[in-house]
Formats: structure tokens, sequence, C-alpha cells
């Protein structure tokens, strides 16, 4: 008789977003004549620039011409993308990386729990705390998180490492000694950010204890302060202990597009076995490659045009975080993020918990946000909205947060 893996029997309730998800839509079912702005799941909302949509054009006949039709896609992605990304995204940027270190995928939400794999199940983790659900539940999944705490809310062997006001949201070096580091900057949700130096020393620690770091840098593109490091391939060191993940969906709008990469340099490897030709074993064996289609549309992100046009869209997107930022701050909440990321990190009132404030804000005033809570622990007490509204949402969405007060 089959029997399950029981792992999956120990994740505590649904995914953050589906949770939300299924109240809103609840509420929603209930409330037909009330408008719900939705600044909760960091998904994008502006159209697709045009190099993009004219690159999907062009790929589409070509899909539908003999002699230029494609069938499965290079496992590892097509070299016109790879050198695309490694030219602009790391050579132009002063970063050690080839081509054929890069692993093109269909987005950093599956290579970011998948690529938990390719170690071994004795490995122990250290996590920001908040941090985004699918680094931890990926680990739950594979049965590498020991026992869950319900008081606690925190798995036996997981090393959190606290975000919170007193550290700018940036985590110290763990007490205990992990195998596997996940960092996230700018950060989801807390959308603060850490300077080079720091991110150095992180490096720095890494290869002083033997631990590899999966640096997930999905929303660099935002990043508008000079000393912020857009890639972890900035520090030195970094090509023997780091492998980094990155995303179409918020530089791009691609999050229903589906188009992400994933970076394992040649010099990582553990007792002589090269990491990549790990990953490149499981990228072979379980992925037939992103469509040919969309990693042209992913290559236009790299033209002339298409980087004038997404420089754009972020700009556009940033002007909503400073203008949640303002606004919740003339408020009176106490709120960071939103300058080199897309998310604003706000306090709760008083006697709220995250899921209350949640709560409270959607029937009171019908805007859906995240509750801190949700990312782990150290969120409670917090709540995130994203900047990736339309900038009328955004500007009505603060205006009625304004008058539900605080
Ligand atoms: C988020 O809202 O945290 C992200 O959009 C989720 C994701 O990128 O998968």
């Amino acid at each position: 008789m089959f029997r399950l893996n029981e792992n999956y029997l120990k994740l505590p309730g649904s995914y953050l977003f589906s949770t939300i998800n299924r109240k809103v839509s609840a509420y929603g079912a209930a409330h037909p004549d009330k408008r719900i702005i939705r600044l909760g799941i960091g998904d994008v909302t502006q159209p697709l620039a045009p190099a993009i949509i004219e690159a999907l054009h062009g790929a589409v006949e070509e899909m539908g011409h003999q002699e230029t039709f494609r069938g499965y896609a290079p496992d590892l992605g097509y070299e016109f993308l790879r050198n695309a990304i490694a030219e602009n995204d790391y050579k132009d940027r002063g970063c050690d990386i080839s081509a054929d270190e890069i692993f093109v995928s269909d987005g950093a939400k599956c290579d970011s729990g998948n690529i938990q794999e390719i170690f071994s199940l004795d490995n122990r983790i250290a996590v920001c705390d908040p941090v985004y659900p699918v680094y931890v539940d990926s680990n739950v999944m594979a049965g590498r998180t020991g026992t869950y705490d319900q008081k606690s809310e925190t798995w036996s062997n997981v090393i959190y490492m606290p975000c919170v006001a007193e550290n700018g949201f940036a985590p110290k070096l763990p007490g205990e000694t992990p195998d596997i580091i996940y960092l996230c900057f700018p950060n989801n949700p807390t959308g603060a950010v850490i300077t080079k130096a720091q991110l150095q020393e992180w490096v720095d620690y890494a290869c002083r204890v033997g631990a590899v770091i999966i640096y997930d840098a999905a929303y660099e593109a935002y990043i508008s302060q000079a000393d912020i490091p857009r890639s972890i391939y900035e520090c030195q060191g970094a090509r023997t202990c780091a492998i980094e993940l990155r995303s179409f969906s918020k530089n791009a709008g691609f999050t229903g597009v589906r188009l992400g990469f994933t970076v394992v340099p040649k010099d990582l490897k553990c007792g002589g076995v090269s990491l990549h030709s790990l990953w490149a074993r499981r990228h072979g064996t379980k992925y037939n490659g992103a469509p040919y289609i969309v990693q042209r549309a992913g290559e236009a992100v790299y033209s002339p045009e298409g980087k004038k046009q997404l420089r754009a869209q972020v700009a556009y997107y940033m002007e909503n975080a400073r203008y949640i930022l303002d606004g919740l701050k003339a408020a009176g909440y106490t709120v960071s993020g939103g300058v080199n990321a897309p998310y604003i990190w706000l306090k709760v009132p008083k006697g709220m918990t995250s899921w209350e404030f949640f709560d409270y804000l959607l029937e009171e005033v019908n805007v859906v946000g995240t509750p801190g809570s949700g990312f782990g622990p150290s969120g409670e007490g917090y709540f995130r909205l994203t900047a990736f509204g339309s900038r009328e949402n955004t500007v009505e969405a603060v205006e009625r947060i304004k008058t539900a007060g605080i």
C-alpha cells in the first residue's frame, strides 16, 4: 500500500498567499459591493514593456515556420539568453560569472524551493526571520527541519536569524553554525538591504565555516543606493560559497510569463564535487527548459529599448513605494523598506496582531496586505504592503488606511 511523504503533513496551515486569497475571496463573496484593493502578494500590475511584447511576437512568428520552429529548449537555457545575462548582470558590474554558470528556469520560486535537493538531509539551514516562506517550507517537505513547536512557531532544526527594528532588519551572524544560509536582499518581506561590506562579512563567514549561501536577489532592480550590492558575486570569495537566484518577475513584470535563473559557479565545491555538475544533473533530469518564446522575451530585457522601458517601470513602482512610505509616515505609522525595495514594512497599531490588523484593514477599508507573522515569528506585530499596485489603487489604499486611523 502506498504511503505518503509524511513531511508534508508537518506543514502548518496552507501556503501564506493561499490563505490570504481564501480569506479575501470569502470576504469579497460576502460583500460584492466593496472594491477591494490588493497590496498583498507582490504581483506586478503594469503591462509587459513594448520591447518584450515585440520579442514575444517575433518568437511566436518563428515558431510558426518550418525553418525557425524550435522544439525542446536546451536544459540549461539558450545561449543567446545566458550570454545576455552574463554580459549585463555580471560582466558589466565587475562580477566574474560566465554564461555556462547560468541555469535558466521558469522562475525563482521553483529554484528557491528546488535547490535544497542537492544538499544532504543532515544539513542545517539558517534563515532570516521573517523570511520568504518557500525556503523553510521546501526544507520541511524534504524532512530537514526537525519538529515544529506550535507555541514559538519554529522548527527545531532551523537556525532563525531575527531581523528586527533593533538590527535594522538585517540579520547578525548566527550563534550556531549552519550548513546552508538563505539570504534575500533587497529583502522580502521587510524591504531592508545590506551594504557590500556587510555582505562581504557573510561571504567571509560562509567560507570560514564551510557553509553555502543561497542568495536570492530577485529584487535587485529596485536598488537605488550606490553602496548596495546587486549580486553576491560583487564580494571576494563568493564564487566558492554562494549560489544566486534571480527572477524576471519583478524587474520585467514576468510573474505571468515565468522566467528566472540560478547561478552556480564552477568553483563552488563540496569535497571536490562541483555543485554546478549536480545542479546540471538535476536540471537535465527534471526540467525541459523554459519556452523559446519566453527566453526571447527575456533577451529583450537586456536590449537598449528594453532596459529603458524597464527602468521606467521600476521607477513607477518605486514612486508607489514612496507614496506609501510618506503617506503612512504622515499618518503616524512606523514604516521601513520601500527605498531599495518594492515592499513597505510597517508596525501594526498597538494591541493588534498582524492577522488582526489584516482583518481590520480588509473589513474596515477593504485593503489587503500581508501579515508579518506569516513570514515568521519575528514578523509578528508587522505588516507588509507592496508597491506593485497601480498608481490609482496605491493612492486610494493609502488614503483609506489614513482614514482608518492608527
Ligand atoms: C511575495 O509576495 O512575497 C512574492 O510575490 C511571492 C513570490 O514571488 O513568489
